[in-house]
């Protein structure tokens, strides 16, 4: 088993919220010699070059520029958002003598694992400072703050049989205990602020902030080959995404676009559904025409992890179709178009994967079962891109701790670095 790589590892502690994530990834794209380029201002005509570009600070498009539209772009998508618990806005709430946290369940949260654990806080706060001005700024308590603890078994003797988690009832988290001075929520956020070096705040305004398991990510099974860790979906698929775009030497037009709230649809000013991708690649483009013949020539590779095989459950899964991990990425079918593969782009990414070495799986739900869906369907209907749905096997989506294959997000650079390098449509 190779050595897992201490940046993913490290990546993964590191990113707590999507906004975390889309910092982290800048900033390694800016060390790697990418422009920071910003909606608001003129591009011009662009030069050759490699650059990127965020929006609502928690979705990011980066791209090596050739300075010639006529290839099309092969580009990457990805989610940058994953199922958690956000704070609501009137924070606090007092029971027995507790300091409660009220809390919103974001996207299809998993939500018994995220009882007894050590919790952190974190997310982007936007606040006043003593000029009047309107900032933003990304918080982390960087300390375990909060905690939801279970009911003992000898409340509740049929537990292990019949547990149901009430949303509004179950899930506010403990803070203190209260001692009749403690500051308002908004007071205890000018302090985080204040503590991190963000000085003159003269008020918070408002804040999206969300509780994230304390423990970091791991390596861990016998023979080291899984990867245990909150938000592998889909953080692993943005950081491959981004590692085969630095690596790209050959400089083709290559893009790759990691958006927020694909967890609860994409429908937002920064999600999939939003304007975010076709903005960036008219500007690169220049006029209508030449994005429509660049988009004829492109291909986007959809990625976000499946589900592996469970050992416990294999009934769950269509028998002939029952990805292992750590043996490739899975490519999605779905006719129905909850994924975006067609045969064309199915043979396109089976063979980048044959010429790179990287072994290849698929997968269909159960003919008697719902099938989820993605960023590849939404981009493809917006731009009238070929897409594919790939990613690689895990287990435990969306709990608070996931499993996948060390191996399994090697195959997946190597995947994406190959069809990066790939020529142009038809290929
Ligand atoms: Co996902």
């Amino acid at each position: 088993m190779p050595e897992f790589p201490q940046p993913i590892l490290d990546f993964l502690s590191r990113s707590p919220t999507p906004f975390h994530a889309v910092a982290n990834l800048g900033a390694h794209l800016e060390q790697s010699g990418f422009h920071r380029l910003a909606e608001g201002d003129d591009w011009g005509g662009l030069d050759e070059g490699r650059y990127f570009v965020t929006r609502n600070d928690s979705s990011l498009i980066a791209f090596n520029w050739s300075g010639d539209a006529g290839p099309g772009f092969r580009m990457v998508g990805a989610h940058t958002d994953s199922p958690c618990l956000k704070v609501k806005p009137e924070a606090i709430s007092e029971s027995e003598g507790y300091a409660r946290l009220a809390l919103e369940v974001y996207g299809g949260a998993l939500l018994a694992p995220w009882f007894d654990r050590d919790l952190g806080l974190a997310g982007r706060v936007t606040y006043r400072d003593r000029e009047g001005r309107i900032g933003n700024a990304l918080v982390d308590f960087d300390r375990p703050v909060a905690f939801i603890p279970s009911l003992a078994i000898h409340l509740d003797r049929k537990v292990n049989e019949n547990r149901s988690i009430n949303m509004q009832d179950d899930l506010p988290a403990l803070l203190c205990t209260m001692r009749g001075n403690e500051p308002g929520f908004p007071a205890l956020l000018e302090k985080q602020l204040d503590a991190q070096g963000i000085g003159d705040v003269s008020g918070v305004l408002g804040f999206e902030l969300s509780l994230y398991d304390r423990q970091p990510a791991a390596v861990v099974g016998l023979e080291e080959e899984f990867i245990a860790s909150a938000r592998l979906d889909n953080l692993l698929s943005c950081f491959a995404a981004t590692e085969a775009l630095i690596g790209n030497s050959a400089r083709t037009n290559a893009v790759i676009v990691l958006s927020d709230h694909e967890e609860v649809g994409s429908s937002s000013a920064s999600g999939a559904g939003g304007t975010f991708l076709r903005d960036v690649l008219g500007r690169i483009c220049g006029d209508a025409g030449t994005l429509a013949r660049a988009v004829s020539h492109s291909m986007l590779v959809s990625v976000d992890n499946a589900h592996g095989v469970h050992p416990n459950y294999p009934d769950k899964h269509e028998p002939a179709h029952r990805p292992m991990i750590n043996a490739g990425p899975v490519i999605k079918i779905n006719h129905n178009q909850r994924y975006a593969t067609n045969s064309e782009t199915e043979a396109l990414f089976r063979h980048v994967c044959e010429q790179g070495g990287v072994p290849v799986q698929s997968i269909v739900v159960r003919s008697d079962m719902g099938c989820g869906t993605t960023i590849g369907p939404i981009t493809a209907a917006r731009l009238g891109v070929r897409t594919v749905d790939v990613g690689i096997p895990q287990l435990g989506m969306h709990s608070i701790r996931e499993l996948a294959g060390v191996q399994d997000q090697d195959f997946l650079v190597r995947a994406l670095a190959g069809f990066f390098g790939c020529s142009p449509w038809p290929f």
